[in-house]
């Protein structure tokens, strides 16, 4: 059976990385693509990780390219075109760069792998996916964002560290936008099978929540230079195994909603069964009165957010 082709868009820091989680992985063979203006970066990067593979036993191949034909039938695109946050930015102030960037991308994407499923990771992230399935047209299960798997790693990366152990042991859920409404689900986090609210005070919860959903913020006023990847990456590779394994995860992601929790035809973080299909099924829960409260303000963020957009570009 042929490996599964993967091409990521923007071979900056998330791209890149992203590119050496999936390769590492063996998930298929890899196409970093740039803008012209990148020069030969894309290429360097390619060779690079290229020169890791008898050292990692991968034999994925890792191409770089500023050429979209060298990408053409992608089974997967990953979109990590933009520019990312700097200190003082917030995720919505990218909003008028990245969505022409976006536009720019899902067109060439549009015309040279039409049967691709699209993962974007561009920022504002829930206004950035929304764009791409319009652009390309894609059946919206065929355009996911990747946001969940990060926010929910960080809270449970958080957790671990709060109650000292392995963070395999704690299992999350956050739904909502990424940004600073995201909506933790205590009902669905649990340490051990123990439920968190029996472990962790509500007071200490509610500040594990604030500093996820701050997750972004804090780690860019730490690098002053730019914003998060090896999480990011490695959250986005997560989604790309998904699929090029078809192993059903059930995991948050940025997925078109219409009906499903009354959202009328955004996009936002809710837990799905990703597979060789897409987004095959959007799991819908029974939310308590606070979630639910907190689900529709997230949606109205990210319904501004969107409509905003639509004036700029
Ligand atoms: P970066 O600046 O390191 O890389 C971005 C790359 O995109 C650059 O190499 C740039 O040349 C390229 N690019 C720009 N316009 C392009 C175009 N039209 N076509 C192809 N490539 C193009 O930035 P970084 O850190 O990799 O972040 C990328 C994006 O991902 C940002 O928007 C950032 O905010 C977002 N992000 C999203 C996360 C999420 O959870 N959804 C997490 C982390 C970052
Ligand atoms: C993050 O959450 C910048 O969205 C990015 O790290």
């Amino acid at each position: 059976m042929k490996r599964a082709k993967i091409t990521i868009v923007g071979a900056g820091n998330v791209g890149a990385t992203t590119a050496h989680w999936c390769a590492a992985a063996e998930l298929g063979d890899i196409v970093l693509l740039d803008i012209p203006e990148a020069g030969d970066m894309p290429r360097g990067k390619a060779l690079d990780l290229m020169q890791a593979s008898p050292i990692f036993g991968f034999d994925s191949k890792v191409t770089g390219t500023n050429d979209y034909a060298d990408s053409k039938c992608s089974d997967v695109v990953v979109i990590t075109a933009g520019i990312p946050r700097k200190p003082g930015m917030s995720r919505d102030d990218l909003l008028a760069t990245n969505a022409k960037i976006m536009t720019a991308v899902c067109e060439q994407v549009k015309r040279t792998s039409p049967d691709a499923i699209v993962i974007v990771v561009s920022n504002p992230l829930d206004a950035m996916v929304q764009q791409a399935q319009k652009v390309t047209g894609f059946p919206p299960a065929r355009v996911i964002g990747q946001a969940g798997v990060l926010d929910t790693a960080r809270y449970r990366t958080f957790l671990a560290m709060e109650l000292g152990v392995s963070v395999e042991d704690v299992s999350a859920l956050l739904m909502g936008g990424h940004g600073d409404t995201m909506v933790p689900m205590p009902s669905c986090t649990s340490v051990g099978g123990i439920p968190v609210t029996s472990l962790v005070k509500p007071e200490r919860l509610a500040e594990i929540v604030d500093r996820t959903a701050k997750g972004g913020a804090e780690i860019v006023s730490l690098l002053k230079t730019g914003s998060a990847y090896y999480a990011p990456a490695a959250a986005t590779a997560q989604m790309v195994e998904a699929i090029v394994r078809d192993k059903k995860r059930l995991i948050p992601c940025a997925a078109y909603c219409d009906k499903q929790y009354g959202v009328g035809g955004y996009y936002v973080g809710v837990p799905v069964v990703l597979g060789s299909g897409g987004v095959e099924k959007i799991i819908e829960l029974e939310l308590t009165d606070t979630e639910r409260a907190a689900f529709t303000k997230s949606v109205d963020a990210v319904k501004e957010l969107v409509a905003t957009m639509a004036k700029l570009v």
